[in-house]
């Protein structure tokens, strides 16, 4: 192994680089994959490269987003299309190369990590599976006693409704979707920073707005692959409604069209919730843990992810809690991360420390509550706090509404 070497891609590199790809993949040039390689690879200043006496013998590409949470934000990098040149596979080079790639994050402001893949493969890094999210929305029909109810019917809309919708127009629509985007997302863990309306250059992604006297109050985008599709949006918090009929429209053209997988990139929240119930549409709350190849997460670099969110925490200590005095060691895996908590306020702390209470997750549970996805109850079932410092920490570490599509 002595003669591999890390580093950054250059544009130079982009003709080697998707060679690589393609070998380890086995995909043949001029084919639709390959097309999508070559974009790859010509992201190169995403893409890390393992050389071996002057050639590159393997790839990763790592995407950088930024998320939000609460009022805070976080550096996630995806981790994709890791490649280890067909002939060189088995000898330990993907294993060199994804290992420099987490220590490449750490160094590069990078907080967690997200990738797709075989558990036994990533779990060597530290990646843990993550579930993925999302809405499924049945399309089939529903009996009821004697009656019989086809989605046309019960996906039905008004009149007036049926006009405000119409096909998205970039040129036209995109600041005002950008915006509508922007204040969707704000403050809601995992919504990206600055996502941008989608671009229609697929031929199977169509976008819709609904518009009422010249105001965007909803947007749907729908990717559709084979028989599947899958729908992302927005939509004005005064006009929820708006949203459901958009929805609604859609997912009858989707059913029109033969498709009956529908999965919904939604928040899960109180508020969709409401919006499927109050508008009558049926849907199914999905929260996939799947095995042996699963949506991964990695925490790169806990101390600064925790750093990050602090605003955010200080907010909820303030609003959530009745406040707590002490320092709690909190271990995650091998790491650990410490905490002063002075009444209302929180700071975290550069290394070891005189502790009053220490609390013990495994990466998987501590990623679940962090993100919101369950309570601290939920995940702190062993061990024994102060009845204090386990409300504390309970409302500290509660339920938050938590976007779907960057963490899984
Ligand atoms: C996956 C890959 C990068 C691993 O590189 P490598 O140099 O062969 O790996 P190493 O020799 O360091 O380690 C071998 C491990 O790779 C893992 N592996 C093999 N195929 C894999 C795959 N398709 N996805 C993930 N891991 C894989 C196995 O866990 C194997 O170890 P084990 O048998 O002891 O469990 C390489 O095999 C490759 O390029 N495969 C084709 C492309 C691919 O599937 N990439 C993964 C995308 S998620």
């Amino acid at each position: 192994m002595d003669k591999v070497f890390f580093r950054k891609a250059s544009k130079d590199d982009v003709d080697e680089v998707y060679e690589t790809i393609l070998s380890a993949f086995g995909v043949d040039e001029g084919s639709e994959r390959a097309r999508h390689y070559r974009s790859i690879a010509s992201d190169w200043k995403n893409i890390v490269v393992l050389e071996l006496e002057d050639k590159i013998i393997g790839v990763a590409h790592i995407a950088r987003y930024v998320l939000w949470y609460g009022i805070s934000e976080f550096v996630k990098g995806d981790v994709g299309y890791v490649s280890i040149r067909r002939e060189f596979q088995g000898k330990g080079y993907g294993t060199f190369l994804m290992d420099k790639v987490v220590r490449y994050m750490e160094n590069d402001g990078f907080h967690i990590s997200r990738l797709g893949g075989l558990i036994r493969f990533y779990s060597r890094f530290g990646y843990v599976p993550f579930p993925r999210r999302y809405y499924v929305f049945p399309l089939e029909v529903v009996y009821a006693g004697a009656m019989k109810i086809t989605p046309p019917e019960y996906l039905a809309i008004s009149h007036k409704d049926e006009i405000n919708i119409r096909k998205y127009d970039a040129t036209k629509d995109y600041d005002h979707v950008y915006r509508l985007i922007e204040s969707f997302n704000r403050g809601r863990i995992g919504a990206l920073k600055n996502e941008k309306p989608s671009k229609l250059t697929a031929s199977e992604s169509k976008s819709f707005v609904y518009e009422d006297n010249g105001v965007i109050t909803a947007y749907l985008h729908t990717y559709i692959y084979d028989r599947e599709a899958v729908l992302m949006g927005a939509f004005d918090f005064n006009h929820r409604r708006t949203f459901a009929v958009l929805l609604k429209e859609v997912l009858k053209e989707l059913y029109h069209r033969g498709i009956r997988n529908v999965k919904g990139r939604f928040p899960f929240d109180r508020v969709m919730e409401d919006i499927f119930n109050k508008n009558g549409i049926y849907f199914v709350k999905s929260e996939l843990f799947s095995y042996p190849a699963s949506n991964m997460l990695l925490i790169v670099n806990l101390n600064g992810f925790m750093k990050s969110i602090l605003p955010e925490l200080k907010r909820r200590v303030e609003e959530e809690t009745e406040g707590w005095h002490g320092t709690i060691e909190c271990n995650v895996g091998n790491d650990k991360v410490f905490f002063k908590v002075d009444g209302y306020d929180i700071e975290i702390l550069d290394g070891d420390t005189k502790i009053s209470d220490r609390i013990t997750l495994d990466p998987q549970d501590f990623l679940l509550m962090i993100l919101g996805y369950r309570s601290f109850k939920e995940v702190y079932t062993t061990g024994n706090v102060s009845r204090k410092l386990y409300s504390f920490l309970d409302g500290l570490f509660s339920r938050q509404s938590v976007a779907t599509g960057q963490l899984g």
